[in-house]
């Protein structure tokens, strides 16, 4: 049994994974940051050194383990809030060393990608995967969980974050994604017509532009209603992040796309995906809904793979912001 802990940003998380199953899922999703549109770093890393060890607890409790079932320790490395990281890589250095069990920090991205193979059906490699989190939206190609190529990332805003600062400038609270779906389900997305994205490189991403569209759209165009502005704002937010991964899936040969992060909790995302996939002929993987958001289920993954492989991390570590 693996025990798999999170503390990236704003979610404190623990999980038991032996290979197989989930035996436990833990995720306390902070809300002190709620009202003020993004994560406050220092009150995340408090919170974090609160509430981790209730998780792990929690954790063990569900799987109806003890510390000295444990085979492997996993914590994500980053990249990711330094002081949050902190706090979860430093908790699991101590179990590991107490314990004296292989310890394995995980890359949140490669974890992301990971959390595909969480979902029942098993998944063919190669396949081009889209990360769409707060932090980062990245075309990866994947040839294995732990080999992943980046073809193309955002050159500016992350596109969760693009709907945080859309939500924000709305007076709606943090995290944005779901408050501007819930608006956009109920309004018209063909109400407005946003312009359409340009990157010098062509698997890049770029959603600053989108964002400032949608703060000019609001103000010039006062007799349209929020919940219209918000279904056709996310509406060309999504064909455009849909149809460059399926263009890409057609240059690179590859007939496989996954959709991975917080973002890819997002029902129209999903479907519209599914529909463009298929009509492409496309094999689609989703993120399984309750592991889109951060959660230790997709460390734990990705760092059973490394526990396979051997690919332990030594006690000197250090976690990293960026990279
Ligand atoms: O993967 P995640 O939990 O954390 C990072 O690694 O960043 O992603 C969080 C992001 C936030 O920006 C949040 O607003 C967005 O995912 N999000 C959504 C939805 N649920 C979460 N965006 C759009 N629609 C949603 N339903
Ligand atoms: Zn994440």
């Amino acid at each position: 049994m693996l025990l798999a802990i999170e503390t990236s940003c704003d979610d404190t998380a623990a999980c038991l994974y032996d290979g197989q199953a989930v035996h436990a899922h833990v995720v306390y999703r902070q809300a002190i940051h709620s009202a003020y549109g993004g994560v406050i770093p220092e009150w995340a890393s408090r919170e974090h050194e609160v509430r981790l060890p209730l998780a792990v607890q929690e954790a063990l409790q569900q799987g109806g383990i003890g510390w000295k079932d444990l085979r492997a320790i996993a914590v994500a490395q980053g990249p990711g809030l330094l002081g949050s990281l902190l706090v979860g890589f430093t908790y699991g250095r101590a179990l590991a060393a107490a314990y004296k069990l292989p310890f394995i920090g995980v890359h949140h991205l490669e974890a992301h990608v990971a959390s595909l193979e969480l979902a029942p059906e098993p998944i063919t490699y190669p396949l081009l995967v889209l990360v769409a989190t707060g932090g980062h939206t990245h075309l990866f190609r994947v040839q294995h969980p732990l080999a992943l190529e980046v073809l193309g990332r955002t050159i500016d805003d992350a596109i969760g974050e693009a709907f945080d600062k859309v939500a924000a400038s709305l007076g709606l609270p943090y995290p944005g994604g779901p408050e501007i779906e819930r608006l956009a389900s109920q309004g018209d997305p063909t109400a407005y017509a946003f312009p359409r994205p340009h990157t010098e490189k062509a698997w890049d991403f770029s959603f600053s532009g989108l964002k400032t569209a949608f703060l000019y759209a609001r103000r010039q165009q006062p007799g349209l209603s929020v919940e219209d502005l918000c279904a056709s704002w996310q509406e060309a937010v999504f064909s455009y992040a849909v149809e460059k991964l399926v263009a890409a899936a057609a240059a690179f040969r590859i007939p496989r796309v996954g959709l991975v992060g917080g973002v890819a909790a997002n029902a129209r995302f999903r479907t519209l995906l599914q529909q463009h996939a298929q009509k492409a002929g496309l094999t689609l993987y989703l993120a399984p809904l309750e592991y889109c958001m951060d959660n230790a289920a997709m460390i734990a993954r990705a760092g059973w793979h490394k526990y396979l492989n051997g690919l332990y991390t030594p006690l000197s570590a250090v976690p990293f912001a960026r990279g």
